[in-house]
């Protein structure tokens, strides 16, 4: 390893010398390097995971206590507790849990941000994109492209009584290091809007499934796509997974970081960490949220039984093939 410090005869010298450049607004490389140059990607994230039946209740329970007027957007951030910072769920990407109650509107706005959102339950909701007006359902994948306006509403007496609850992601954390993201408010609440049945940007589970299951094998994953095959977003794709039960998906160690999401059934994933080798286990079921850090090995492995697993995995791999960063590695040996 190369020294962080060079020899002088005066002791002295160092010191007024590393004042002078602190004083220029400059900072030696090579006291630094260790911080930049690691062996590995080294991701302060962890493995994660949110059990819906954890966060249902606080979502609940925030709809009593905090009116959509006052949110704007009434969420709960899945926050990865390595950084623990406001937005990072993986180091690209941000997951919410997002509720809009019976006769409430979640006002028109748009940001240079990605948004899509994947739908938990409930019924008779709407979400109007760029003034295109559809239903929101279970199971859908839902895009909000950057800077298109979008609003969200549940009408009272059309569908049930419950909230509409559902998954958001957005690359958000992208922002961070390039600060481009604002937000504009619409002067309405919705933005005027056309109702449609068909577009592009839903994406009904009820086409994805038979897909899933038309393929060989065990393990089937199918990319969500808009109608040229591109990914969903610039930054941020997304696929489905069907595990047959007792299954398991191939060890992946690659600089991608995911959200997975359990769309029905349950299982595990096993994490290691790409510095010790260590093995951390996540059990999931019906819309659980986890996240996997860059780099980090990982596995899933569906429950022996007889419904196989489905899960939703929303990704940044068309934000490291775009700035041509992806990289993956054989998992032999596991972890190392
Ligand atoms: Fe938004």
């Amino acid at each position: 390893m190369a020294a962080t410090t060079a020899p002088t005869t005066d002791p002295g010298a160092l010191d007024r010398f590393l004042e002078k450049v602190e004083a220029a607004e400059a900072m030696p490389l090579w006291t630094q390097l260790k911080n930049l140059n690691y062996a590995e990607p080294n991701s302060r994230c962890v493995p994660h995971v949110w059990r819906f039946k954890d966060i249902k209740p606080l979502i609940v329970e925030a709809g009593s206590l905090v009116p959509i007027e006052f949110a704007e957007r009434r969420v709960l951030q899945l926050i990865n507790p390595g950084p623990k910072r406001s937005g990072f769920t993986t180091d690209t990407l941000y997951a919410g849990i997002q509720s809009v109650l019976p006769g409430e509107v979640a006002p028109a706005h748009r940001h240079v941000a990605h948004a899509q959102r994947f739908i938990i339950q409930g019924s008779g909701a709407t979400t109007a994109v760029e003034g295109l007006e559809y239903k929101m359902e279970r199971g859908d994948v839902l895009l909000t492209p950057s800077f298109n306006w979008h609003d969200h509403t549940k009408r009272k007496g059309e569908g049930d009584d419950q909230p509409m609850i559902w998954l958001d992601s957005l690359n958000l954390p992208l922002f961070q290091c390039i600060p481009v993201q604002f937000t504009e408010e619409y002067h309405d609440a919705q933005y005027p809007s056309k109702p449609i049945d068909v577009h592009p940007g839903k994406m009904p589970w009820r086409d994805m499934q038979p897909r899933l299951d038309a393929v060989d094998g065990p393990v089937a994953e199918i990319a969500y796509t808009l109608p040229d095959g591109s990914p969903t977003g610039f930054t941020m794709g997304t696929s489905a997974w069907r595990i047959d039960a007792g299954a398991s998906t191939p060890e992946t160690k690659e600089t991608t970081s995911h959200i997975f999401h359990c769309i029905s059934g349950s299982g595990k994933t096993i994490a290691k960490d790409p510095r010790t080798g260590e093995a951390t286990t996540l059990t999931w079921e019906f819309a659980d949220t986890w996240a996997i850090p860059t780099w980090w090995t990982f596995q899933h492995i569906a429950v022996a039984g007889d419904a196989p697993a489905y899960l939703l995995n929303v990704h940044d791999r068309p934000l490291l093939d775009n700035l041509r960063f992806y990289r993956r590695r054989l998992p032999s040996p596991i972890g190392m």
